[in-house]
């Protein structure tokens, strides 16, 4: 029962938590109609501290078709955070007017803090370069969708045998290290981490995949790991979390796949990627049939429903 819980981490949830969230998501999706007034009445908090296209909207997007409403803020500087008042204050209001917090935050363990001063469900949508979980529920949904196989019985079935390679930025992409820390829990995973040695994912994420005998591999090259992938999640250089600009300038095209890169790889891999795109990916790759990011994104809106009417209990 996910009634009244918070998410702030991948492991928050069970492997049959996650499971049912992803069946009640394809239900949504074949039946858009399934659900469409069960939050009805119901309100949203939507606290963004810093910019989102994606996150925010499929939220919004999620409530609206669940027949809830939404209200908060996607500008810290128009909210009374920039007359210097504390988040935990800032919760406290927001859980007095809403069913739910949905919040993104610069700050690595913001929503953890959140959580801990709401009455209400809190939802990390990325904190700093830590987590970003309900980017999991996406990206697992859209393997799920994408690599599972007629007669899957659950996600565990779907990603068994799947090589699974993250490219660019793994030191401050939190969206890798979710997803990396999620399927850490699946026995049959291989990973393979492709980036400058800069950009290494962090060491929290790879004891973890020690611990749990999660095969993986670290490497400079692309080139030499995309005939090997059954996935391939592909991430932006995180601009913002860099300390000085010449650093960025110098890695942050470090990886582009292109259409030559694709013509080595499986004919069943898929391109994900969490999006927004910079440069990392050419435009012509789009085409491929193999480029899933867009649809990726769209899977976003059904779990996040899914999720919403989950926390609401209104399932
Ligand atoms: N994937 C993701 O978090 O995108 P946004 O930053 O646009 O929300």
């Amino acid at each position: 029962m996910l009634k009244g819980r918070s998410l702030i981490e991948p492991g928050n949830f069970t492997i049959e938590e996650m499971d049912a969230l992803f069946s009640l998501a394809e239900r949504i999706e074949e039946d858009p109609a399934y659900l469409r007034e069960s939050c009805r009445g119901r309100l949203l908090a939507t606290l963004f501290f810093e910019p989102s296209t994606r996150t925010r909207l499929s939220f919004e997007a999620a409530m609206q078709r669940l027949g809830g409403s939404c209200l908060g803020f996607a500008d810290p500087g128009s909210s009374s955070a920039s007359k210097g008042e504390s988040l935990a204050d800032t919760i406290r209001m927001a859980a007095s007017y809403a069913d739910a917090i949905v919040m993104r935050n610069p700050k690595e363990g913001a929503a953890l803090l959140a959580s801990r001063y709401s009455p209400v469900p809190v939802i990390n949508a990325g904190d700093g370069g830590h987590h970003h979980p309900t980017q999991t529920l996406t990206d697992l949904l859209t393997i799920k969708r994408l690599r599972g196989k007629p007669g899957d019985k659950s996600l565990r079935d779907s990603v068994k045998g799947l090589t699974v390679g993250f490219c660019g930025d793994l030191k401050f992409g939190r969206t890798v290290h979710s997803l990396a820390k999620a399927l850490a829990r699946y026995e049959g995973v291989k990973l393979v981490f492709v980036s400058p040695p800069e950009l290494r994912a962090p060491e929290y994420v790879t004891r973890l995949l020690q611990r749990e005998k999660i095969e993986y591999l670290e490497t400079t090259s692309l080139e030499d790991a995309m005939p090997g992938l059954d996935v391939l999640y592909m991430t932006r250089v995180q601009r913002e979390r860099f300390f000085n600009e010449e650093d960025y300038i110098r890695l942050k095209d470090t990886y582009v796949l292109s259409l030559e890169k694709m013509e080595t790889a499986k004919k069943e891999l898929i391109v994900l990627h969490p999006l927004p795109r910079v440069n990392e990916i050419a435009i012509e790759v789009d085409a491929d049939p193999r480029a899933a990011y867009f649809k990726q994104a769209k899977y976003g809106m059904y779990v996040r429903m899914a999720l919403l009417a989950s926390i609401m209990g209104v399932i």
